[in-house]
């Protein structure tokens, strides 16, 4: 057995990796490197010491790299048939797992678990043993094994199977759904992915709530979470990256065009997100007009900078989301807007720097998701604002737990009261603000990225 051992010690899986290429005009591939949490914790491991990364070849510039060979130390890129990848991907993935740990459905009508379903479901069991395979070959024996996410919750069952020997952790990035509606899976699928996960010898979840709901999740489907340990490890922002890379150059330039859409003396309401169903973004802009209907003593005071940048372009309902985005922006500008004042700034176009840009400036944030893992926005506003925001904060956000009581907290689904909050935000003494503004800073980087990968790496170690 010994001689069918890969060499790594250290394996992350998850579907998108570090890396992806593009092919360029004269043919040549162009690398490019994710930034995130996850990136930053591995690289301190590094591949010299036998860390590799197991991820999807999701574009054709990654799926010409794996023909052709073309690759990155520490990185292995699985190159899946592509409707595999796209019925486990956009079919279970993000259509199911994601609106069941968000609750997205609009149930009168959704969801349909009929032979469509089915037929996705068997492409996501393939998807996951692909991962199962290729981590039990690339694994030394008894390394560690740290896989991510609702893409892959079979991964840990199918790999102890093959890989008794390895320590096995998985990682869920997103809320958990409490049991009645995590219900609304057949009872079959419910099991496999609850007995999937506990295929691992250690769970990690954003938060003491998702973990909970998951604990009460196998009580009802599986008979409890067996011997698996769960563990809570809330991911935090990464203080000096963030403070460094948002005073470079290129950040100072966006801040300056910024500044000219602001306009002169005025306060800016920020948001930055994906354009992604659970982030509220709509809400959020009609508690901005109802701010500017209840209280007119902020029109021309005030500027609400979105930033809403594309995702999951491929399923119907979110490029109807992106749409409904624009044209309510519009319809605030139009209504409210003079020639001197458009009072939603709103941009498209994912700009890395535009966001740090816009978080410098920002005297309030607004992060007011339906249901979010962690939010990493609402951590990473008051690391970096200049002069300290206010948090309007949805309760539903997991960082509502650590960062609570120093936010503004909302319903997400009352926009008169996220309207208020606003107005409460905007309103608030200068000296509060800063002063709750570095609290706030503080508990979000209580544990940075790297510390976060490691304390997980640990625990599993000693499960
Ligand atoms: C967010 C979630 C993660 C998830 C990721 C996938 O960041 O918090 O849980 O893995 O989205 O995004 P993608 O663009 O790859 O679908």
């Amino acid at each position: 057995m010994a001689s069918s051992f890969g060499a790594a010690q250290v394996l992350v899986a998850s579907n998108r990796g570090p890396v992806s290429y593009e092919v360029a005009d004269d043919g040549s591939l162009r690398a490019k490197r994710g930034g995130g949490g996850l990136v930053s914790g591995l690289s301190a491991i590094g591949p010299e010491a036998g860390a590799l990364w197991v991820c999807s070849a999701l574009s054709d510039g990654d799926r010409e790299a794996v023909r052709r060979g073309v690759g990155e130390d520490g990185v292995r890129m699985l190159d899946v048939p592509a409707d595999v990848h796209a019925d486990a991907y956009n079919g279970i993935a993000n259509s199911v797992l994601w609106f069941v740990h968000h609750m997205l459905y609009q149930t009168p009508l959704e969801p349909v678990f009929g032979a469509e379903f089915r037929r996705q479901w068997a492409s996501y069991e393939t998807y996951n043993r692909a991962f199962a395979e290729a981590l039990a070959e690339e694994a030394a024996e008894g390394a560690a094994v740290l896989v991510q996410d609702y893409h892959l919750t079979l991964v840990p069952g199918m790999l102890r199977e093959l890989r008794p020997d390895l320590r096995i952790g998985h990682f869920s990035h997103t809320p958990w759904a409490p049991p009645e509606y995590f219900a609304m899976l057949p009872d079959d699928i419910a099991r496999q992915v609850l007995q999937g996960m506990l295929g691992a010898d250690r769970l990690g979840f954003l938060t003491r709530r998702w973990a909970d709901a998951f604990t009460a999740c196998c009580e009802r489907f599986a008979g409890g979470p067996g011997d698996t340990r769960i563990g809570v490890h809330g991911l935090g922002a990464d203080a000096d990256f963030l403070r460094a890379r948002s005073h470079e150059a290129d950040v100072d330039e966006r801040m300056a065009a910024l500044k000219e859409e602001i306009g002169e003396g005025r306060r800016t309401i920020v948001r930055v997100d994906r354009t992604e169903l659970s982030k509220n973004i709509v809400r959020g802009l009609l508690a901005y007009r109802q701010l500017l209907d209840d209280r007119p003593e902020w029109r021309e005071r005030v500027v609400h900078v979105a930033f809403a940048y594309p995702s999951r372009q491929d399923l119907a309902v979110y490029r109807d989301y992106t749409a409904e985005v624009q044209r309510l922006a519009d319809e605030i500008n139009e209504r409210y807007g003079t020639p001197g004042w458009r009072p939603v700034v709103l941009h498209v176009k994912d700009d890395f720097a535009r966001s740090l840009a816009a978080y410098r400036l920002a005297d309030v944030a607004l992060v007011n998701p339906i249901r979010d893992g962690m939010n990493l926005v609402a951590k990473e506003v008051p690391v970096v604002s200049d002069t300290g925001c206010a948090l309007v904060l949805s309760r539903e956000a997991g960082a509502h737990e650590e960062l609570g009581d120093d936010a503004i907290t909302v319903n997400p689904y009352d926009v008169v009261e996220t309207a208020g909050a606003l107005h409460e935000a905007l309103s608030m003494r200068p000296e509060d603000r800063t002063e709750r503004s570095k609290r706030l800073a503080a508990a979000a980087t209580a544990l940075p990225p790297a510390r976060w990968f490691l304390d997980q790496l640990e625990a599993l170690r000693e499960a």
